[in-house]
């Protein structure tokens, strides 16, 4: 047995679940916990949907490693716990300039563009009326989720599985043994054993940075998800969150933007954008506003990019302790860190990274014995 110590955004969340389904003692420190709402904390604020990439490289095969990876945990989730507000639904997915690697057949089936299931390209007399810009669109079967439903969720299962939470903002990571220590009342032998840094973009690496998104929340409804790639570089994405929770229309993407001010235009332009992708949203719905949308929320997020993307390494973590017996002299200690940080826009894509929980029983992840 050993114990971790992590952070509670969509990955910290999912990795002390799968660690603590393998039978370690896991805790969890963060500054952010499920329930809370802060510009600097990622995943309440995430669509959430699945969509699928082209992997061109090795690094994008890691990735699309780890989406098939969750993809086939949250089938599972979906089907044994309705109430984590995850569902599978028909994905659709238009592009105005797709390069060779999202249109080419032989292409998308050799970089996986095509693998999942009910993958097909539409024919053109299934494209949106209207639309004489969209080149391309294709199927497949994704699943949506209910990001804070979801979240709180998973800390309902940590805690079923004995994970302890602890609320405290840590200066840097080594800080981390110490809160737990002083946590289990100073006790000699409660030293964790290793550190899971799945801090989003909180500890300040130089190669992390935001990705501004304004999305919008919606009563109206769409019985799928789309996502339309415009010619400008822009993507619209319609977002059904089950369990009551409306649509999440977004969006957009900003490197390094770091207002937190609402664009009344960007909003404008959104919504105008979406309503002719899914005619379903406008419809129906009574008590809506000029545009047919009953607003709900208009909010922004920050995705957590890094520069050369998601880390997922294992180190040491050096940290300077006091010797125990004369409590004067300074003594170095290590432990393992495992990296986990950097997921940009693809967090919930990638949150069961450390290896299948449900699915499979086994570790695969790294040992932090
Ligand atoms: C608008 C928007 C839409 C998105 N849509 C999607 C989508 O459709 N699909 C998808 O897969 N992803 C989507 N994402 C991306 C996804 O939200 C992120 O990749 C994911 O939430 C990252 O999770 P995380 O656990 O790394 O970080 P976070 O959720 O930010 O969690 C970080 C944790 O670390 C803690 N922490 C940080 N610093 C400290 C500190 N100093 N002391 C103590 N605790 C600390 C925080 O409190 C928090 O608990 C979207 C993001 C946004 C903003
Ligand atoms: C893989 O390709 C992507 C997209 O072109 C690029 O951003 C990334 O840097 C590449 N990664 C590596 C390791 O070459
Ligand atoms: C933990 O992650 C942060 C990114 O949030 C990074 O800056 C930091 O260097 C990592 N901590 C250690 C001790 O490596
Ligand atoms: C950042 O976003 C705000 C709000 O939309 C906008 O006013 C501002 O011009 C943007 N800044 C940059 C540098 O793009």
């Amino acid at each position: 047995m050993s114990d971790a110590t992590i952070l509670a955004g969509v990955l910290g969340l999912s990795s002390a679940i799968q660690l603590a389904r393998e039978g370690h003692t896991v805790t969890v420190i963060a500054r952010d916990l499920p329930g809370d709402f802060d510009i600097e904390y990622a995943s309440p604020w995430a669509g959430s949907h699945f969509r699928p990439i082209s992997a061109n490289n090795a690094s994008e095969r890691f990735e699309q490693e780890l989406m098939h990876e969750t993809y086939d945990e949250l089938k599972v989730t979906a089907e044994r716990h309705p109430d984590s507000s995850v569902r599978f639904v028909r994905a659709v997915e238009y592009f105005d300039s797709p390069s060779p690697a999202y249109s080419d057949e032989t292409l998308v089936k050799q970089n996986g563009y095509a693998d999942w299931p009910d993958f097909r390209i539409l024919d053109p007399s299934e494209l949106p009326a209207g639309h004489d810009a969209i080149q391309l669109g294709v199927t497949y079967t994704g699943w949506v989720l209910n990001s804070p439903v979801y979240l709180a969720w998973l800390h309902r299962q940590a805690q079923g599985l004995g994970v302890r939470f602890i609320r405290a903002r840590l200066a840097a990571l080594e800080e981390a043994v110490f809160i737990h220590r002083e946590s289990e009342g100073n006790h000699p032998r409660a030293n964790i054993r290793a550190v899971i840094n799945a801090s989003g973009r909180g500890f300040q690496d130089p190669d992390s940075f935001p990705s501004r998104g304004q999305f919008i929340l919606v009563s109206n409804p769409c019985s799928e998800t789309i996502s339309h790639h415009w010619a400008d570089g822009s993507t619209t994405v319609i977002i059904p969150r089950p369990l009551g929770g409306g649509t999440v229309i977004g969006g957009t993407k900003e490197p390094n933007n770091w207002s937190h001010s609402i664009s009344n235009a960007a909003t404008e332009t959104i919504l105008t954008r979406a309503a002719k992708l899914c005619e379903q949203l406008v419809s129906g719905a009574s008590n809506q506003d000029a545009s047919g949308f009953d607003i709900k929320q208009v909010y922004i997020g920050r995705r957590p990019m890094r520069k050369g993307g998601l880390r997922l390494e294992e180190q040491t973590l050096e940290f300077q302790d006091t010797a125990e017996e004369d409590g004067l002299k300074t003594v170095s200690r290590s432990i393992p860190v495992v990296h986990c940080y950097g997921a940009g826009a693809s967090g919930f894509k990638i949150s069961w990274e450390l290896g299948g929980g449900e699915t499979s029983g086994a570790s695969r992840g790294d040992d932090i014995v």
